[in-house]
């Protein structure tokens, strides 16, 4: 289904990226895993190099300068060029808006809006201006962005102004892209997350840090959470991964500017 395609998923050492990873590596699909945390990137290449898959790591914070032009190269030297982007890597840093710092507001806007926007301005060269290269030559290839949001994104969520933002944020670029490289066969879709098991959404109680901010969900709310879904639990981060996949494949290839609600019937 993803022969040679070459996909980069940012935030992939672990949950969800990690699950998209390994589906589109068992496709055929060459990877760039990328992640902050360098370990479990670096295993996540082993695994798909012991499936008999290809890929390589590009590594850092997806917010630092010049990272978005760093792995758009890294993908063109290892592979040839990107076929592939799936905006994914995120965390929160939840906290009522009364005692919201600006640091906190806009470092979610960085992280889940700013960072997506370099990456897909980064990819250009290799998205829209190689299709429209193909096209001159009557080559008919296309091409798929993915941006991870979230049910905060649409519906908002106690504690969390500055993800919700951006969240939101994310679909209104998603849209845009599709209006403006659909003409060279880039389809860019949005998946919007309820609640998926990872380390994003175990229990607060656990203690989990990500880049030194507490993440998790106190377990009351996650029980609540629970109780409120038609499906009566989490979704797993394969199931999740699930939508990715569909959107970055051909499958979806007259699919465009939507959002994919993974959610087990949360809201519809
Ligand atoms: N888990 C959920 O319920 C849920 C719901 C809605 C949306 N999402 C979104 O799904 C995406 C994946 O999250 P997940 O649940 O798999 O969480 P996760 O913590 O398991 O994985 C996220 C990965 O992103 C990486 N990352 C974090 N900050 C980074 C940075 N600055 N630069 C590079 N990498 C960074 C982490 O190291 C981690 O490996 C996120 O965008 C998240 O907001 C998750």
């Amino acid at each position: 289904m993803m022969k040679d395609q070459v996909a980069i998923i940012t935030g992939s050492g672990r949950g969800v990226g990690k699950a998209a990873a390994l589906m589109m590596a068992e496709q055929g699909a060459k990877l760039v895993i990328s992640d902050k945390d360098e370990v479990p990137a670096h295993e996540t290449v082993e695994e798909i190099k012991q499936m008999g898959g290809e890929a390589v790591s590009y590594c850092g914070d997806v917010t630092s300068d010049g990272f978005a032009e760093g792995i758009m190269q890294k993908a063109a030297e290892s592979f040839g060029g990107v076929d592939i982007l799936v905006n994914n890597a995120g965390y929160t840093w939840d906290s009522m808006i009364h005692k919201m710092t600006d640091e906190q507001f806009q470092a979610m806007l960085d992280i889940h809006l700013v960072a997506p926007f370099k990456l897909i301005r980064a990819a250009s060269p290799y998205m829209r201006d190689a299709a429209k290269q193909e096209m001159e030559n009557g080559i008919v290839k296309y091409r798929k962005i993915v941006n991870v949001s979230s049910v905060a994104g649409v519906m908002g969520n106690v504690g969390q102004a500055n993800y919700a933002s951006a969240k939101a944020g994310l679909i209104g670029l998603t849209k845009t892209i599709a209006r403006e490289w659909g003409s060279f066969n880039v389809n860019c879709n949005a998946v919007a997350f309820g609640l998926i098991d990872t380390r994003l959404t175990q229990s607060k109680e656990k203690g989990e840090t990500v880049n030194g901010v507490s993440v998790g969900i106190p377990e009351k709310v996650r029980k609540m959470f629970e109780h409120s879904i038609p499906q009566q639990r989490g979704g797993t981060a394969e199931e999740a991964a699930s939508g990715i996949y569909y959107l970055a494949s051909p499958l979806s290839n007259y699919t465009n500017g939507q959002v994919l609600h993974i959610n087990g019937g949360w809201y519809t």
